[in-house]
């Protein structure tokens, strides 16, 4: 099992949209057996892949939700060591259901981080509680996470337990900004997380997981060259001067998010892909509960918009193919 955060601190670069998309396609076209876990306290991955109705019922009474597994632990519990996701047939994949009480959560994994990094094992416990869920989760080949868009204790607390993670990102200089960011953040907190772990003797023993090692690696970025911003007047709008900023993006990548794990990693294949702007395919997806590339008439697809479906096949397949070939490269 292979556990992928999908990751930006910035908002709207499309992580959600990449997400469904990439596990579906992992699923349906490479036979891979995979998992999302809706780490968004937004829940739009949760959104993105069941209807209406079954969302409701997913928060009526008892619902098993990523909450579910978050709650035992404020409460002093331990971990749960169950985990029942739910079935989405049209993406082919199983999903944890978000829940917008994880973002209560963000508080005491705020604490128990800053105990954690001064040796505190319980505090490190409950810092590693994603390293817990992916436990239950061996059966699976791929397990994603859907996050939130800030450097908060709940996303570092997912990266934190993840093998790799992969960055949507938008054609502005503010996506450049954002790389520089996640990459001070990482480095930080890989210094800590080490130096918690240093002042405990048996850390696996006492911290009960399998490997409490930071092994995080940069599995790739995917450009976009949709951005979804609003201009005064309400209206989404691209961004000008994509060519410019997609120049200086590989540059900034390799200084900022290469680490010792992948040293050799050409340009190319660190950029699983472009994703164009899909225009009305994107609601159709939504509204239809489908993955973009397999989109049809019934589903209300008409005229161009047939060749822009088989188009993202395409380059959705691109990215899944480099993602694999990245991660089977990696060690
Ligand atoms: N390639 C695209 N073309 C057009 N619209 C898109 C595209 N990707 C995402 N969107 C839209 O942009 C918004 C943000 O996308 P989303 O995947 O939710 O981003 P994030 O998860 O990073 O916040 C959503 O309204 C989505 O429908
Ligand atoms: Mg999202």
């Amino acid at each position: 099992m292979k556990s992928i955060a999908v990751f930006n601190n910035k908002g709207g670069v499309g992580k959600t949209t990449l997400l469904c998309n990439l596990a579906a396609h992992l699923a349906s076209r490479h036979n891979k057996k995979v998992l999302v876990i809706d780490a968004d306290p937004q829940c739009n991955a949760t959104q993105s892949l069941f209807d209406d109705e079954t969302v409701e019922a997913f928060y009526s009474r008892g619902k098993f939700t990523v909450y579910s597994v978050v709650q035992p632990l404020s409460r002093g519990k331990g971990f749960s060591k169950v985990l029942r996701p739910e079935r989405s047939s049209n993406f082919g994949i199983d999903l944890l259901v978000g829940d917008p009480e994880l973002g209560l959560t963000e508080d005491l994994l705020a604490t128990d981080w800053v105990q954690g990094t001064a040796g505190d094992v319980r505090g490190l416990r409950t810092t590693l509680l994603f390293s817990h869920l992916l436990e239950l989760c061996e059966e699976y080949d791929f397990v994603f996470f859907d996050m939130g868009p800030s450097l908060g204790s709940i996303n570092r607390a997912v990266l934190l337990s993840c093998d790799y993670f992969i960055t949507p990102m938008s054609l502005d200089i503010f996506s450049l900004k954002a790389i520089e960011n996640i990459s001070k953040s990482l480095r930080t907190w890989k210094l800590r997380y080490q130096r918690g772990l240093d002042a405990i003797v048996d850390p696996k023993e006492e911290l009960e997981v399998g490997d409490p090692r930071w092994r995080l690696s940069f599995g790739g970025y995917v450009t976009q060259q949709y951005t979804f911003k609003r201009d005064s007047d309400g209206q989404p709008r691209p961004v000008k001067a994509f060519e410019r900023i997609m120049r200086r993006v590989p540059e900034v990548i390799k200084e900022n998010l290469l680490d010792e794990s992948m040293p050799d990693m050409a340009d190319e294949d660190l950029h699983l892909g472009s994703i164009p702007t899909l225009h009305s395919l994107v609601p159709l997806s939504q509204s239809s509960r489908k993955p973009i590339f397999e989109l049809s008439g019934s589903d209300g697809v008409v005229g161009a918009h047939f060749s822009k479906v088989r188009e993202f096949d395409q380059i959705i397949g691109k990215i899944s193919t480099k993602l694999l070939s990245n991660l089977e490269g990696s060690r």
